[in-house]
């Protein structure tokens, strides 16, 4: 171990494609890595430290030591610990993403973070710990998750990804690169409420919520084809269905249906919430019409931003 080096790590963030909250119940769901995501940089210093950045604006988000009793000061605990980290460091993680928004904020920031304290300690080749001490993170943060956010910010790409018990797959799909416009449309919304609001209706309506389950697992795996053979029409048409399954299953918002209607009517090919909703970000397929959203989402007084996946 160097301990006057500086050592970094990074990790993307990611978007829902398709079957967001149904894959935490075991149907599959189709996920792609965002070019953007979280930088992390650390250096030995004179006690343990977690600082969060807001690389849009510089700003600090947050602040944590390991022995504190908050959900970032615990994961950032669980990340030193499973590191076996006892050399006190400074961990600075650059976040270039909305944070809370649905885009994997925690899962890059965690991924990042273990990426360089793992270099660091000189663990590099150890990524089973590396994607451990991600999901104990993520545990923190969202109570029990798919996991399809720490595959993510893990592995990047565009896949499909399915959890069964304790395990999960993943199938890579090839896509072509197309641009894609994010809105953040709504407040930042807390995950794990999201999940468990969705868990309690499949508790009490098990057979309707079940078949909007089995709906949103048959457009997944429509989507997985169409998105291979860039098949963008088709693509959006089953992002729209995707959208209106989610509001069936109480997690959008009038902001979030308010910013899909308004890009479909500006010629995206699709749009939806992505994440766990409630808030956070709605995104639309628009390739060649991304300027016309984006122009349509300003008019209507919603910000907006281009990227291109996977
Ligand atoms: C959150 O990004 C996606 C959810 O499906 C939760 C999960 O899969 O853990 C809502």
């Amino acid at each position: 171990m160097d301990r006057t080096q500086k050592m970094s790590g990074r990790a993307c963030g990611k978007l829902i494609l398709f079957g967001e909250h149904a894959v935490v119940h075991g149907y599959p769901a189709v996920v792609a890595g965002l070019p953007r995501g979280a930088t992390a940089s650390v250096a030995a210093a004179a006690e343990h430290q977690l600082t969060l950045v807001n690389g849009r604006n510089g700003e600090r988000i947050a602040r944590a030591r390991p022995t504190e009793d908050t959900k970032l000061g615990k994961a950032f605990n669980a990340i030193l610990s499973k590191l076996q980290m006892a050399l006190p460091i400074n961990v600075n993680v650059t976040i270039d993403i909305p944070v809370g928004a649905g885009l994997g904020s925690s899962a890059a920031m965690a991924t990042a973070a273990a990426r360089a304290v793992a270099t660091f300690a000189g663990m590099t080749d150890n990524l089973s710990v590396i994607e451990s001490a991600v999901h104990e993170s993520e545990a923190i943060f969202h109570g029990s998750p798919s996991g399809i956010d720490a595959a993510a910010a893990l592995g990047g790409g565009a896949f499909k990804f399915q959890r069964n018990g304790d395990q999960s797959s993943m199938e890579a799909i090839w896509v072509d690169p197309v641009r894609i416009v994010i809105c953040e449309a709504g407040p930042p919304a807390d995950t794990k409420e999201m999940v468990q609001k969705v868990t309690n209706f499949y508790h009490t309506r098990e057979n309707a919520v079940g078949s909007v389950f089995a709906l949103i697992s048959e457009l997944v795996d429509e989507a997985a084809p169409a998105l291979a053979e860039g098949d963008w029409q088709r693509v959006g048409d089953l992002m729209n269905i995707n959208h209106g399954a989610l509001v069936s299953l109480g997690v959008s918002t009038p902001a979030l249906d308010s910013a899909c209607h308004i890009a479909r009517q500006a010629g995206a090919y699709g749009a939806k919430l992505t994440g766990s909703g409630g808030g956070g970000c709605v995104f639309a397929l628009t390739d060649d019409r991304t300027e016309d959203v984006l122009e349509a989402w300003k008019d209507m007084g919603y910000s907006g931003f281009e990227m291109t996946i996977p």
